[in-house]
């Protein structure tokens, strides 16, 4: 089984200074700078020197397109072949690369034109990824885009991200242009061979969706809508939380830095209900905790495996997991208070820095590799 961890391009690489959240860090209107993040664009090398020694054999990371096309005309062939690069590192060190064409931000001219909401402006993106492909992008699973539902929401509903919009039919607008932009992007894939999915974020509802209206509109539109709609060989799933209205979990269990309830039930009975809605094998793309305490971030990552392998022995086949994440990064909104990382960066020295909780996620690759 593919067992491994993930990252984002401008949650860990730094300076991504074409991007629309670059340009709102600086101008105040988002809380918090991403800066130098982990200085990954730099240091990709010794992020994947410490994978191999925890013998991990999967990566799921993101190229910016903001790098790639920095201006409207202008392709940096160079940013191009940077990722070529990381790709050719990780398979030489024997780790699948699991590469994520879009992940929330945007080169701040395709923000400036409308972004997502324009749906004129989806040939930009389509025509940024046939460069990667033209230039070769030597990978067996790739995955369009990173949980486009939390970026509908957060972005044009909750207002949090860049546009920062309160609008429910832009939120829909956005959702459906993002559905019709993955399905270009997987005909042009799948022709060539790759094997293509979505980071689909799903929350679970617990069973009150089947008897209280709003719970089940918001578990569909959330959850089902969108890979209603979106062709796919396999079903990339983001786990890390559920609603708990009456704190009924709450009550026994511990809660993350993000104040979410720890339930991996949830994720059993999620990708078991998506498995047997599609028929397809089933990635966790992601899941992690934000946590200071390593006690707690092991017992996470043991019983959500154990979950995968629990399912895996009740037919439901489960391909690969990943742990969200690496090392400690710039949470969006949240800056670098939320740690997520089995590892962190030194920022003095940039040196990775491994927790305890690395040693489980180790052993547990070694078990179910
Ligand atoms: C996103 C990541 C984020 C993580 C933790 C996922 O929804 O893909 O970018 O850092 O959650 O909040």
């Amino acid at each position: 089984m593919l067992i491994g961890t993930a990252m984002s391009a401008h949650q860990s690489e730094g300076n991504n200074i074409n991007s629309d959240w670059w340009y709102f860090e600086k101008n105040g209107k988002l809380p918090y700078k991403s800066g130098m993040a982990c200085d990954s664009y730099r240091h990709y090398k010794d992020d994947i020197k410490l994978m191999k020694r925890l013998r991990l054999n999967s990566y799921k990371f993101s190229i910016e397109f903001a790098r790639v096309m920095p201006e409207k005309d202008v392709v940096d062939y160079d940013a191009i072949d940077h990722y070529r690069d990381i790709i050719a590192e990780l398979k030489k060190n024997g780790i699948e690369p699991i590469p994520t064409l879009w992940h929330y931000t945007l080169p701040l001219w395709f923000y400036k034109m409308g972004g997502f909401e324009n749906r004129k402006n989806l040939v930009y993106i389509i025509n940024y990824v046939k460069l990667l492909l033209s230039r070769g992008l030597d990978a067996r699973y790739v995955l369009t885009l990173n949980e486009p539902m939390v970026y509908a929401v957060k972005a044009y509903l909750t207002g949090r991200y860049p546009p920062f919009r309160r609008s429910f039919r832009s939120m829909l607008k956005v959702s459906n242009n993002l559905i019709h932009l993955h399905n270009e992007l997987y005909d042009i894939l799948s022709r060539e061979g790759y094997k293509v999915s979505i980071a689909k974020n799903m929350i679970y509802f617990g069973k009150l969706r089947r008897v209280y209206l709003p719970f089940g509109l918001s578990e569909y539109i959330y959850n089902w809508r969108f890979i209603k709609y979106a062709k796919m060989d396999f079903l990339g799933l983001n786990y890390y939380r559920n609603v708990d209205p009456f704190r009924l979990v709450r009550r026994r269990s511990n809660k993350t830095d993000m104040g979410w309830t720890i339930y991996p039930y949830g994720l059993h009975s999620i990708a078991e209900r998506y498995y047997n809605a599609y028929k397809k094998p089933i990635m966790i793309t992601e899941n992690g905790i934000a946590t200071n305490n390593e006690d707690l971030r092991k017992k996470f990552i043991t019983e959500h495996l154990n979950t995968i392998i629990t399912l895996r022995k009740e037919g439901v086949p489960v391909i690969g997991y990943h742990y969200w994440s690496l090392l400690d990064n710039f949470e969006w909104d949240y800056g670098y208070m939320k740690k997520f990382g089995i590892g962190h960066v030194d920022k003095k020295t940039g040196k990775r820095i491994l927790k305890s909780s690395a040693e489980t996620l180790k052993r547990l690759a070694l078990k179910y590799e």
